[in-house]
């Protein structure tokens, strides 16, 4: 049997279940750059966070190796929401896949703005971020806390009638708390998680090796982490419908796999692109080899079937 590999989301069909995920994959356009790289191996691609005016992000340095992993606080650096809609997306929108545009912003009016924005353009869907860790206002401030979170939600709704996605952060007490407030006010599907606070000491000076002191952490160093938490979130998304984008520390198709079993619809994946442009086309083959093996006809089989 030759399984299929489309996977459904609120309605956005996907060729597989495979995104690129924001911040990883810039605008789309320095993919085109990447030799032997195929828009057509991906799902979806999502763009780098977006605000309303043009970011300059944090001071340098920005990125940090660790363990399995990697810290960053680029501080959503972007163009701004209208160079995005009107010069970036016209020269992309071309590409064999599809585009999901990814939502900042410091106030709750400037996130229903930036959504307003994208509403009148291709992209796929709207995921609002508000769990970026590196920003001093907005992204984290709205995503620990439920009524700032329902708010956000609730504003960007009424801004556009795109698929929402609402990226959930993973710094806080109880993840089933926000995602149920967010799927209240709105949101169609839940993407988890984003970056752990993390930072990181140079021994000798004694300083801070990020100029913003604190980042995100990433890469499979998170994994264990990440999955437990996409489990907890199926917990109050699965009995609403409500398709979980899984991500944190992906690397190979077991771990696609693995998210999938503990509820997630989609995958994504980000930081392995920085070490492996061409991973995805990797991951999507070897989710396929799996279906296969386990003689399953699409990838929404193995949602939710953990066996506990
Ligand atoms: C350099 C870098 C930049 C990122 N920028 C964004 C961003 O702009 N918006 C966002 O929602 N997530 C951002 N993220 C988080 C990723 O999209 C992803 O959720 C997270 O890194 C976990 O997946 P991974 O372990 O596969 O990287 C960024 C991550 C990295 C490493």
């Amino acid at each position: 049997m030759e399984p299929t590999l489309q996977v459904t989301l609120a309605g956005m069909t996907l060729a597989n279940p495979l995104m690129l995920l924001s911040g990883c994959a810039g605008f789309a356009e320095e993919l085109t750059r990447v030799e032997g790289f195929d828009f057509a191996s991906v799902g979806a691609i999502c763009l780098k966070g977006t605000t309303l005016n043009p970011k300059e992000g944090n001071p340098p340095p920005r990125v940090a190796e660790t363990p399995a992993g990697m810290l960053n606080a680029i501080g959503l650096q972007n163009p701004g929401a209208r160079h995005v809609v009107e010069t970036i997306l016209p020269r992309i929108q071309h590409l064999p896949t599809r585009f999901i545009a990814n939502i900042a912003g410091s106030t709750v009016d400037e996130y229903a703005e930036v959504a307003r924005l994208f509403d009148n353009s291709p992209v796929a869907a709207i995921e609002i971020n508000i769990s970026c860790p590196n920003v001093k206002e907005g992204g984290v401030a709205f995503g620990s806390d439920a009524i700032m979170a329902a708010r956000v939600v609730t504003a960007v709704r009424q801004a556009t009638t795109k698929p929402l996605i609402t990226k959930l952060s993973p710094n806080v007490t109880d993840i089933r708390v926000i995602a149920r407030a967010t799927i209240e006010s709105g949101t169609d599907i839940l993407s988890a998680v984003n970056t752990y606070m993390g930072m990181a000491v140079e021994w000798h000076s004694g300083r801070p090796i990020l100029g913003n002191v604190q980042g995100g952490l990433s890469g499979p160093a998170i994994k264990p982490a990440a999955l437990l938490q996409v489990w907890r979130v199926r917990e109050v998304a699965a009995p609403l419908g409500i398709p979980i984008i899984g991500q944190g520390g992906i690397a190979s198709a077991r771990d696609a796999v693995e998210f999938m079993l503990v509820g997630a619809s989609a995958v994504g994946v980000g930081t392995a692109l920085f070490h492996k442009p061409l991973i995805a086309g990797e991951i999507v083959a070897g989710i396929r080899e799996h279906l296969v093996t386990q003689g399953l006809d699409c990838p929404a089989r193995l949602t939710g079937t953990l066996k506990t």
